[in-house]
Formats: structure tokens, sequence, C-alpha cells
């Protein structure tokens, strides 16, 4: 393939990647938006393999790798759990972050091309800020896939004077940055390479532990950005346009991300980055009003359906417990059947509802429950007082009316779905455990809520079986 062919290629792919972006930003047009990205990935890799740049002796190399990389990937779609996702995209956000180092360290040692002078400089300034990057995001990532998973706790880790370590960091790497560009050969330039790629490690490392469990979407849409940002710096280093076209669109898309998150949670973006919000326990003299005492008002499988059938006007929120469950599905046939007897059914989504962006949207979705009745947070909230039944499924810390009314809880000032101002709320869990945030949530004891006890998927096939009877 000829270089002005290639270009065709790059140029055709990166129009295929916005549109798959635009695509994405809507339920209705994400199933074409993935078309197109599909199809622009495929065109980029092969203008990159036939391309002018990979010589014939590459090739099996490339497709070596490819055929691992692809069994890799092949294994982990099929073996991961729909509630292992995010995990898993931090796994992959820090396999981006790993690449941009390693490509790193092979430009700085590969002596087949030669720079001078100014281009010798801008190449050693790309190497140096796109090792830094990757080094940040791969460490970083590593750490946010231990907090996901519970194999590290969400407690943020607040060393003493961690800013002053932060900026100590900072400092290094600058120091050295100009070691760095001063070195005369490769070996001279080594060392300062190394020491900046450890302080890089340690500040990823650094960054995320600081962060509290209740900040952990902002970090994972925060991680993402900066996985876009080591992929554009790797473009730069390569001299690849397509790859610092689609590292920059990542890059800033997942910055818009992180941007909606922190609004949603009514966060600032610095605050969350500084750490330490979140941390999992009550907060500090807020031990009261976090364990509200009181009596919970069980409801059972039957009453449950008997509610909804006398209802005109029914709200569904799920959460993170309809993904365990999969209840989705059930989830769909109990709306499908109240809507054949003329109740108005609708969903009420939280942004950071589940534990990743539009988790509940892609489960919905999969279940075909029609887009137009799954509402955001901000369309359906004023419809509560008009509401006869709301239906929490397996959510918690978004319906959570202590993030309005107690200042002290580590939730406080979130936006929440105000599901306990419709007629009766059923919050359907299995047991009194608390959500992601490790918060009490004083709904379950208002005099208007009852408790559905019971796995959600069990529990949701016992009400569709007593309403279809
Ligand atoms: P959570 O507050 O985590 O509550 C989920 C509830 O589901 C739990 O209290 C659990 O109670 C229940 N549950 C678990 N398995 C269940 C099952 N099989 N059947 C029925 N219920 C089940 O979830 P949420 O309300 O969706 O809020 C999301 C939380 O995750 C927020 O704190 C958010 O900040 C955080 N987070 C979000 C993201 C993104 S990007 N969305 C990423 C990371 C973290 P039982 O154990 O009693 O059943």
């Amino acid at each position: 393939m000829t270089e002005s062919l290639a270009t065709v290629a790059y140029i055709g792919a990166t129009i295929l990647f916005i549109l798959s972006l635009g695509g994405l930003s809507n339920p209705e047009t994400a199933r074409r938006g993935n078309l197109f990205g599909i199809i622009g990935m495929t065109i980029a890799v092969l203008a990159t393999v036939l391309g002018p740049r990979v010589t014939p002796a590459g090739i099996p190399w490339i497709v070596g790798a490819l055929v691992i990389g692809g069994a890799v990937g092949l294994f982990a779609a099929k073996k991961v759990q729909m509630t292992q996702m995010p995990e898993l995209v931090a796994l992959m956000h820090s396999l981006v972050g790993l690449a941009a180092c390693l490509v790193g360290f092979a430009s700085y040692v590969d002596t087949s091309v030669q720079f001078t002078g100014a281009e010798k400089a801008i190449h050693e300034m790309e190497i140096y800020i796109g090792i830094l990057i990757g080094a940040v995001t791969f460490s970083g990532s590593v750490i946010a896939f231990g907090k996901l998973s519970g194999k590290i706790g969400g407690k943020p880790l607040l060393l003493p004077g961690r800013h002053w370590l932060n900026l100590a960091g900072l400092l290094i790497v600058v120091w050295f940055g100009r070691q760095f560009l001063n070195a005369h050969d490769i070996q001279a330039g080594m060392l300062p390479l190394l020491v900046m790629t450890v302080v890089a490690l340690l500040f990823g490392i650094h960054m995320v532990m600081a962060i509290g469990g209740a900040d952990m979407p902002v970090v994972v849409s925060m991680l993402n950005s900066y996985s876009g940002w080591a992929a554009a710096a790797t473009g730069f280093m390569l001299s690849n346009d397509l790859l610092i076209v689609v590292g920059a669109l990542v890059g800033s898309s997942g910055a818009i991300l992180s941007y909606i998150m922190c609004r949603a949670m009514n966060r600032n973006f610095i605050s969350v980055i500084a750490g330490g919000f979140g941390g999992g326990a009550p907060a500090p003299g807020g031990g009261a009003a976090a364990q509200p005492a009181g009596e919970v008002s069980p409801i059972s499988a039957a009453e449950t359906a008997e509610l909804l059938r006398e209802a005109k006007n029914v709200v569904i929120v799920p959460g993170y417990g309809m993904a365990v469950a999969q209840a989705q599905h059930t989830v769909f046939e109990i709306t499908r059947h109240l809507r054949e007897k003329g109740v108005k059914v609708r969903f009420g989504i939280h942004p950071v509802a589940g534990r990743m962006p539009g988790h509940m949207n892609v489960l919905l979705a999969e279940a075909k429950v029609p887009y137009d009745i799954v509402l955001e947070m901000d369309e359906i909230n004023e419809d509560f007082p008009d509401t006869d039944v709301t239906m929490v499924i397996g959510a918690n810390d978004i319906v959570n009316p202590a993030a309005q009314d107690d200042p002290t809880s580590p939730i406080a000032g979130m936006p929440v779905l105000e599901v306990w101002k419709a007629k009766t709320s059923i919050v359907m869990k299995r047991s009194m455990a608390s959500g992601y945030a490790g918060v009490d949530n004083p709904l379950f004891y208002k005099d208007n809520n009852r408790m559905l006890f019971g796995d959600a998927k069990k529990m949701l096939d016992e009400v569709l079986v007593a309403l279809k009877t």
C-alpha cells in the first residue's frame, strides 16, 4: 500500500471514529456507532499493517501478536461477567499506558532513525512526556482495577503531606527531564528516563489510592481520558497521525465524561483528584445520622404485585443489584405486562447507577425496554410526587435521602432520585447491607417504604407470576 493510500485510509478511519463517538451518545444510535467504530478500527489496522512503514519481515510478528491478543480478548469477553466490566475496562486502560511506556523506551533506543537539532529535542520530549503519561495511566489503572474488584479497600489512603509529596514528584520529573534532554547519548539519557518512570508509577499509585470509593466513577472516566492521551503520545513518538487523532478523541471525550460524572455527583473535579472523599466510613460526627434506627416494613412478592396492579403511574429505579441478579429481562416482562394493562411505567436512571457510565442503559437496551420510557434523573425527579409506586431494584446509594438531608454524610450533596416522594416506594434487595459508598440508607425506614427482601431476579419472577394470576 502506498503512503498516499494509507493516508486516505487513515482519514476515512478518523471520520468513522468521529461518527462512532457521535452515535454512542444516544442509546438509539449506539449500535450504529459501535459498527462505525468496528469498521474504522479494521480499516486503521489494515492500513497500518499493509502500509509503507511495515516491512515484510515484520508481518509474522504482527500476525503472531494479533492472534495472541485476539485470543486473550475473546477469552476475556466470554468469561467476564457484566458486573466485572468496570474492572476489565480499568485493566484495558492499564495496557494502553503500558504500551505507551514500552513504545517510548523502544523509540529511545531505536537507532535506525537519526534525529538532529530541534527534531531530536522534540522527539525526546515526546518520548519523555509519552512515558510519563503512560506510566501514570498504567499504575493508576492497576490500582483502580484493584479497588473496583474489591482486592484493595475503597478507603482513601491519605498520607501526611500528600500534596507536598505530589509537588516533590513533579519537581523531580521536571529536573530529570532537563537532564534527559541534555544527555549526549542513550546511556546517559537512560538513568533520568528510568527515574522519571519510577516517580510517575508511584504518582499513579498514590493518586488513585487517595481517591475514596464513592469517587471511583470519576476515576474510571478520568483514567479513560488518560489512556487516550497516552495513545496520542504514542502517536507522536511513532509519527502516526491516526493514533494522535484517535488518542485525542478518547482523551477529550473521557475528560468531558469525567466532567459530566462530577456534575452528576455534585463534585469538584480538582477535589476528586486531590482525593480523600467517600471513604466508606461514616463521616466524622455523622455516626447517628449514618445509622438511623428504626423499623422497616417488609412486603411479599404477591403484595407487591397487588400494589403494582392498582397503580396508574409506576417508576422503576434500577441499580447495581439488577445487574448482579441479571434481572433486566424479568423487569422488561413486568413492564410489558403492566403497560398492556394501561399502567404508565417509566424508568429513572441515575448517572452513576451501577458500576460504569451507562451501565443501566446497556442492560435495559439488552432486554429491549423501549428507549422513550427510560428517563434520566433530571427528567423524572419532579414526577415522583405524582407516582403511585416506585420500584427500586437493587439500588441503594442513588436513592439515599441522606445525600440531601445529612450534611455530614459521605455522599452529602450528591443528587439522588427522590423515590420517597412517591405514594409508596418498594426497595428490592437481599438484606439491610449498605451500597458501594458504605453508608446506611434512611429511605428503608420511611413510613411509605416497603422492603422486598431477596435476590432481585427471584423476587421479580415471583412478582410476575403473581401479576399474571
Ligand atoms: P449500590 O449503592 O452499590 O447498591 C446496590 C445494592 O444492590 C446493594 O445495596 C445490594 O444490597 C443490592 N444487591 C446486590 N446484589 C443483589 C441481588 N442479587 N439482588 C437484589 N439486590 C442486590 O448501587 P447503586 O444504587 O446502583 O449506586 C451505584 C454506586 O456505585 C454509587 O455509590 C456510585 O458512586 C458507585 N460507582 C458507580 C460507578 C459508575 S460509573 N456507575 C463506578 C464505580 C462506583 P444487598 O447486598 O442487601 O442485596
